[in-house]
């Protein structure tokens, strides 16, 4: 983890720093991204898009319009926030890397989906241990331009808010994310596609998701992702297959009825 700007912490009651969810983000510092950051930007941008029409959801490529990425440079955040804020009233939230849980889901709450400002270098183009912002942004923010996406999220918040002092809980939550938000696939009229940010941002793994056979798809089944544990230092075993971002939204009383479930008969306490 990098180490965090002290403002963005402030003393709690009993003297301790915590996590500062009123404060306004950091600066995207737009200026400071050099010649070479813009080329690896467009480097990234050109490969994964040539490759992503007909690999990935629709909603996707409407979505990357509408938040009017281009190869040409990197997003500016306050140009992007405007058209996001415009669609589903969501905000790129800028962090300096990995964040707390309770911040986080504070943040996501609130509509706002924390993303770095730093990207990765041209030696490091295909492999990473921790999310830049060519993942953060060409990953995640197109799909933030649909509106069951963005209350699933919002909602998913709240179930996390709930329980978040509970290690277990969190880490069940924090599976669902990772078999949908991060690693999902959509059966469309057309296919089957990639809606996962971390899919979408490696064309190793779009390839792998949909075509190889070695690892199983399964229907979205919720029961089943909370007791499904997942890595992150290799391609998916398992992913789960959803019909519609509508099925997603629609799930989140089951999901919040399995995490009662877990919480009483698996960790014997009651809210
Ligand atoms: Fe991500």
């Amino acid at each position: 983890m990098r180490e965090e700007p002290k403002d963005f912490f402030v003393k709690d009651e009993n003297g301790f720093y915590i996590y500062d969810v009123h404060h306004t983000g950091m600066n995207q510092r737009y200026e400071d991204y050099t010649t070479e950051d813009h080329q690896v930007w467009q480097i990234l941008f050109d490969r994964q898009i040539a490759f992503l029409p007909g690999k990935v959801t629709d909603e996707y490529l409407k979505g990357i319009e509408l938040v009017k990425f281009s190869r040409e440079a990197i997003p500016n955040f306050e140009y992007v926030n405007k058209l996001l804020k415009n669609a589903t009233g969501w905000n790129v939230y800028i962090v300096p890397g990995l964040i707390p849980n309770l911040a986080f889901f504070e943040l996501m709450e609130r509509k706002n989906f924390c993303a770095t400002t730093w990207l990765r270098k041209m030696e490091q183009l295909d492999y990473l241990e921790e999310p830049d912002m060519f993942h953060d942004v060409f990953g995640h923010v197109p799909l933030l331009t649909n509106q069951n996406l963005c209350d699933f999220l919002v909602k998913l918040s709240k179930i996390a808010l709930k329980h978040i002092d509970n290690e277990y809980i969190i880490e069940c939550i924090g599976r669902l994310y990772w078999f949908t938000i991060e690693f999902g696939l959509i059966q469309e009229k057309d296919g089957l596609r990639i809606y996962g940010a971390g899919i979408v941002s490696s064309k190793g793994e779009t390839e792998f998701s949909l075509y190889s056979d070695v690892p199983e798809r399964l229907p979205y089944n919720v029961a089943q992702i909370l007791q499904t544990s997942y890595h992150k230092d290799r391609y998916q075993e398992k992913y789960f297959v959803i019909d519609s971002f509508e099925q997603l939204y629609n799930s989140i009383e089951e999901i919040d009825m399995e995490i009662e479930k877990i919480a009483k008969n698996v960790l014997n306490y009651e809210l």
